[in-house]
């Protein structure tokens, strides 16, 4: 029998599609976006866009992020990461809304633009605006050499490779780590993080490539199996706090995106405020509770959520007792500093959307309606 083996196959390097290929290729494209930047021995962070421009990013008075779709969630963590760090006040935008509302932009503020293609009609648009008005344009791009990349002042690229997948995945860890530098970087040099607290994050944030493996190996073989208990859902509400607020988004995103199924992410203390009215024994409820992180917080969402008998996935770390035991599935994910710990949670959430998706027969790297880059309006 003639042996046929199309390049497409070849290029899926054996996984059934692009996406998944690009969840596990999670380990390698954060090394990839580490390397050369973070020198854990000298206990430095290179970054030439950063450094040849210290100054005038010192002079800052505020940074503006402004993306599209999963660029803008890693932006709303890049806000907590850069605010936590550097003490710099962040805002971050749809750069759709941005560039219609007459934003105030001056010659002091720093935009920062994320986007995996560097081609998104809307944020190129928001930093044309922003350079109009003599903002300082940092773009965040994956594809070298793309339009936003070009028109920045200066960036940084995050070395995710290709994504195919439309759903983004291996680019969002990449941004998120590109992000982590950067913060810690500004806050190393404007004296806000001291020596020893700055060692101690490089040291974390070089052991994340790491863990983000080991979560693929302890949690795919679980979340394929449990996904099928979910293929008729036709509601799910993510749920997280502080830095994994945005990252409850990305989840809810990410199977919104595939599976059709419709899905939102809250912060998990807004849950009282409206989304408590949905939770029934037919409602799964994805919630982020690792120990570092308002835990004794969310061990009283998830009290709240059992009381009107949602079904409880929870993602804890190793060995947690209180969540797990009133969870109905629990996937389990190493510890890890609270500021990194979007990084590693995302993993299950996207290999969850993933196995859903592909148990309703959806077209996962295709996925209807969406396409990889929106260079229209
Ligand atoms: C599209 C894609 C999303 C992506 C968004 C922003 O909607 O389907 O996956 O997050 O555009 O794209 P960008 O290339 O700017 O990150």
């Amino acid at each position: 029998q003639e042996l046929k083996v199309s390049l497409e196959q070849i290029e899926k390097g054996g996984y059934e599609h692009f996406m998944l290929k690009e969840i596990f290729e999670q380990p390698k494209s954060i090394q990839d976006t580490l390397r050369g930047r973070l020198l854990v021995n000298e206990g430095i962070i290179k970054m030439a866009g950063i450094w040849d421009h210290l100054d005038r990013i010192n002079k800052a008075e505020r940074i503006i992020i402004i993306a599209c779709g999963t660029s803008w969630h890693a932006g709303l963590i890049g806000e907590y990461l850069i605010e936590e760090f550097a003490r710099i006040p962040v805002e971050v935008e749809y750069a759709s809304e941005f560039r219609y509302r007459n934003p105030i932009i001056t010659e002091k503020d720093i935009v920062v633009a994320i986007s995996q293609s560097g081609e998104t009609a809307d944020s190129m648009a928001a930093i044309k605006l922003a350079k109009e008005k003599g903002a300082f344009i940092y773009g965040i791009c994956n594809v070298v050499d793309s339009s936003i990349a070009r028109f920045s002042d200066a960036g940084s690229y995050t070395h995710a490779g290709p994504e195919i997948g439309v759903a983004s995945t291996k680019a969002f860890t990449a941004q998120l780590t590109i992000l982590s530098l950067i913060a810690l970087k500004l806050g190393k040099h404007n004296g806000n993080l001291s020596n020893a607290e700055f060692m101690r994050l490089i040291t974390e944030l070089d052991n994340i490539p790491k863990k983000v493996e080991e979560v693929l190996k302890s949690t795919h073989d679980y979340v394929k199996e449990i996904a099928h208990d979910f293929v008729n859902s036709t509601n799910f509400l993510y749920l997280g706090r502080g830095f994994n607020f945005p990252a409850a988004l990305e989840g809810a995103l990410k199977l919104k995106e595939i599976s059709y199924i419709h899905a939102e992410g809250y912060p998990a203390a807004e849950m009282k405020h409206g989304p408590i009215a949905l939770i029934d024994e037919n409602m799964p409820i994805v919630i982020i509770a690792p120990k570092k992180g308002h835990y004794d917080k969310i061990v009283s969402n998830v009290q709240e959520i059992k009381a009107r008998k949602g079904k409880v996935i929870a993602v804890v770390n190793y060995g947690d007792e209180q969540v797990a035991s009133m969870a109905d599935y629990v996937i389990e994910i190493p510890e890890t500093s609270e500021c990194f710990s979007p990084i590693v949670a995302s993993i299950p959430l996207q290999l969850l959307a993933y196995y859903i998706a592909v148990y309703r027969g959806a077209n996962v790297d295709q996925p209807r309606n969406l396409a990889k880059s929106v260079t229209v309006e």
